[in-house]
């Protein structure tokens, strides 16, 4: 495994990391999520991203307990959740799709309730509030790492100007200021690191944790033939589309020919891509099962064959 800063702050993240949306909780038994997790950490992943509002709180629930079944010391380890949607559902006006104090207070100490512990790493503003104004929410943000129950925060999705913006208020009141950025990043999504954020790495420091780099399995190639039994596609109905679309599927298909002729998985040259962008502080995987963990974690190995010539290939395709 590989270690970078994340960003501009004093911590170090694995360049692979692992998240639970769409497994832990819902789609896999407790046992094989748990063994999901050994394995990353055991390859050396470090952070272990989350959110309140995967499968309604589940998700966090499954992680407590596979850190404390896992017995991890708490230095070897980070864990993040994030707050926007709420768990509540509709009816909580003041806790759904929100940014609001009073969410974001209650949220973190349920959290944390939930993963059994005293503190998580990072918190993040899974969305941006139109509804609230930023200066509420850095604010928010701001106190709830001054109380020790989160030690860094950031945000997910933001555009780059709200991102500015709370770092600018922060600035301004002397508080916590957001360190890090939660974007989509992978061959069918690239303009927002490459280019909105680009102005942010170096002005104010700002690191990545980045999501969905294999684009939900798509860059796989498990798609090429149709939707597969036991797979993402099969169970998360509003992906389909994206997951089957012929003209993304002809792209993957000359990509794993370029795997092919580096004697890789199309999963690892992805994941290997991703992470040869040194503005990335970490590129979070996801898994449904333990072989995929020990194939996915290979893909740092694949990092030297990221040559210019090999990228201007990879870039053709998707062009
Ligand atoms: N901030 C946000 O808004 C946001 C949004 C989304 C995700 N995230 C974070 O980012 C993490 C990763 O996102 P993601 O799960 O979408 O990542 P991804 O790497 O794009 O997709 C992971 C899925 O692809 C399939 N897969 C993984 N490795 C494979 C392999 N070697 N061969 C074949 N199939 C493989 C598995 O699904 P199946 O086996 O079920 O097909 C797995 O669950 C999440 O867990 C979450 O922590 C954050």
């Amino acid at each position: 495994m590989q270690y970078r800063r994340l960003g501009n702050a004093g911590i170090k993240v694995s360049v692979l990391s692992f998240g639970s949306w769409l497994t832990f909780g819902s789609r896999q038994a407790v046992e094989q999520s748990i063994e999901c997790m050994g394995a990353a950490y055991e390859a050396g992943v470090n952070f272990f991203d989350n959110a309140e509002v995967y499968s309604g709180g589940q998700s966090e629930t499954v992680m407590g307990e596979a850190i404390k079944e896992l017995g991890w010391a708490r230095h070897s380890y980070l864990v993040s959740t994030k707050f926007f949607w709420g768990i509540h559902g509709e009816s909580a006006i003041n806790a759904h799709w929100t940014l609001n104090r009073k969410y974001l207070m209650e949220a973190v100490d349920k959290s944390l309730e939930r993963l059994g512990l005293d503190h998580v790493d990072l918190i993040y503003c899974h969305r941006p509030d139109p509804e609230t104004p930023i200066e509420e929410t850095v604010w928010a943000m701001s106190d709830i790492v001054a109380s020790g129950r989160a030690l860094y925060w950031g945000t997910s999705e933001w555009s780059a100007d709200e991102i500015r913006a709370a770092w600018e208020i922060a600035e301004r009141h002397h508080l916590r200021k957001p360190v890090v950025e939660q974007p989509e990043y992978n061959l069918f999504n690239r303009t927002k690191v490459e280019d909105e954020y680009r102005r942010l790495y170096e002005d104010i420091g700002l690191g990545l944790t980045t999501w969905s780099p294999l684009a939900s399995g798509l860059l796989t190639g498990k798609y090429l033939d149709g939707i597969p039994e036991g797979s993402r596609g099969e169970s998360v109905k509003w992906l389909q589309d994206l997951l089957t679309n012929p003209e993304s599927n002809e792209k993957v298909r000359s990509f794993m020919a370029i795997a092919d002729d580096i004697g890789c998985t199309a999963a690892q040259l992805a994941l290997a891509w991703t992470a040869s962008n040194t503005d990335v502080s970490t590129v979070i995987t996801g898994a449904s099962r333990v072989e995929q963990v020990h194939e996915n974690m290979k893909a740092l190995g694949v990092l030297a064959e990221m040559t210019p010539e090999r990228k201007e290939a990879i870039d053709a395709i998707f062009a």
